[in-house]
């Protein structure tokens, strides 16, 4: 388990690849956690009154992004006992990877190529604005360059077919409950 702040303290945050599931079952988790939930995404729309898509368009990706971790940051180092789940580019940003580390239970929904290719993509497709433009071969790249960064986390949930993904969200649920009850006994 991580130094620092205790896992009772601590904010589960949800990381991966586009469409990986973190909304779904980040809102899975904390209903079952009874914690808050919180998607970056969702919340960024708010604020500024428009999709995702058309804050990339209007106002550029370096824009999104500065708003992503500012909003981030916030939300991570400032609040307890909520669920987080990023849009799948923020954690490629320094700041972000260091906050969520340090206030939160990072968790990453490591999706497999084959099955995001087959199942994910197709759904996400037309409304992600990182993947318009781009070849299969270029996707993929991404996809396992992006790898390096999840890498940094506190536990990863593998998913290769649907089974998985609807499991996903005990799994998480059943890591915390776990990592707060060795926390107790070491106390
Ligand atoms: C992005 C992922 C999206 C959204 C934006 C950029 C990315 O969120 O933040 O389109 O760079 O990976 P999801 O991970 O929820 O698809």
């Amino acid at each position: 388990m991580p130094d620092g702040l205790s896992c009772q303290e601590r904010n589960l945050v949800l990381i991966g690849f586009m469409g990986a599931g973190k909304t779904t079952v980040g809102e899975q988790v904390a209903g079952m956690l009874g914690f808050d939930f919180a998607d970056t995404d969702r919340e960024l729309e708010k604020v500024h009154h428009m999709s995702v898509p058309q804050i990339f368009a209007r106002k550029g990706e370096t824009w999104f992004r500065r708003q992503e971790r500012d909003l981030i940051v916030r939300l991570c180092a400032g609040e307890q006992r909520k669920v987080l789940s990023l849009g799948g580019g923020a954690y490629l940003q320094e700041e972000v990877r260091r906050v969520c580390l340090k206030h939160g239970l990072v968790v990453f929904l490591d999706v497999s190529w084959e099955y995001w290719k087959e199942e994910r993509y197709p759904r996400i497709r037309d409304n992600r604005p990182v993947l318009q433009n781009k070849t299969m071969e270029e996707i993929k790249r991404l996809f396992f360059e992006r790898r390096r960064q999840y890498a940094m986390n506190h536990a990863s949930i593998a998913i290769t077919n649907r089974k998985d993904a609807e499991q996903a969200a005990g799994r998480i649920a059943a890591f915390l409950r776990r990592a707060r009850e060795a926390e107790k006994a070491n106390t």
